[in-house]
């Protein structure tokens, strides 16, 4: 077997377990019957809305590699968004900001992610000065096209270039939600634009008021 041959070979079988453990995730997954639908949750989409959200590994602003179990134990409000943004993630963005302090200390317990859908410009280094704007607590994430490719599937965000006027910077078509992810990572609920922060703050509010679910047993082995 030639070198090029064998690489393509363990490329192959580890696309293939890869494929295996994401379509186990998926199926196997029991329903879990303690999930009520909070308000503004895809109602009549609940399998849609189960399946929102998934494992990524990004880099933070300050460089440092973070993935999503590194936030267990404490509620995700997720946003995806770019920093040349004129409006909408702006908006979006304070109104986290302005949910986070309405907290107080139970905002100890949320962790505020912005993702970037535009790591070409969006560098660590741009994350550091703009994600501060908003909130001391907010997390700015980058990575590679293939990793904000793999993550805005997961949460199925569309967004996609959209050429500016001669010579200036391109601009982005996005949706543009706030999701809220518990405890266990899994999907609660999302918010959508122009939503006030007394709204987050309730669905916030409620989630904590949950115990915390015990871990999902692990899939049963496959024979
Ligand atoms: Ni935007």
């Amino acid at each position: 077997m030639s070198r090029t041959t064998k690489i393509v070979l363990v490329v192959w079988i580890l696309a293939l377990i890869a494929g295996g453990a994401w379509v186990a995730r998926d199926t196997l997954r029991p329903e879990d019957p303690q999930r009520e639908a909070p308000k503004g949750f895809f109602s009549g989409e609940n399998s849609l809305a189960a399946s929102i959200g998934g494992p990524f590994t990004l880099t933070d602003q300050n460089g440092v590699e973070r993935n999503d179990r590194d936030f267990r134990g404490r509620l995700m409000l997720v946003y995806f968004g770019y920093t040349y943004c004129p409006d909408v993630c702006p908006t979006e963005l304070t109104v986290m900001a302005t949910a986070l302090d309405q907290l107080g200390t139970d905002a100890a317990q949320v962790v505020p992610l912005f993702i970037t859908f535009d790591p070409e410009r969006d560098t660590p280094k741009v994350l550091k000065e703009y994600v501060p704007q908003f909130s001391d607590k907010m997390i700015g994430l980058t990575g590679s096209e293939r990793d904000i490719a793999a993550v805005t599937k997961a949460y199925r965000v569309y967004y996609a270039k959209s050429p500016g006027s001669a010579g200036a910077p391109y601009l982005m078509d996005h949706t543009s939600l706030v999701y809220l992810m518990g405890r266990d990572g899994r999907f609660l609920t999302h918010f959508t634009p122009n939503g006030k922060a007394e709204d987050m703050v309730a669905a916030i509010r409620t989630a904590l008021a949950k115990p915390p679910t015990p871990a999902s047993p692990a899939p049963p082995a496959r024979p």
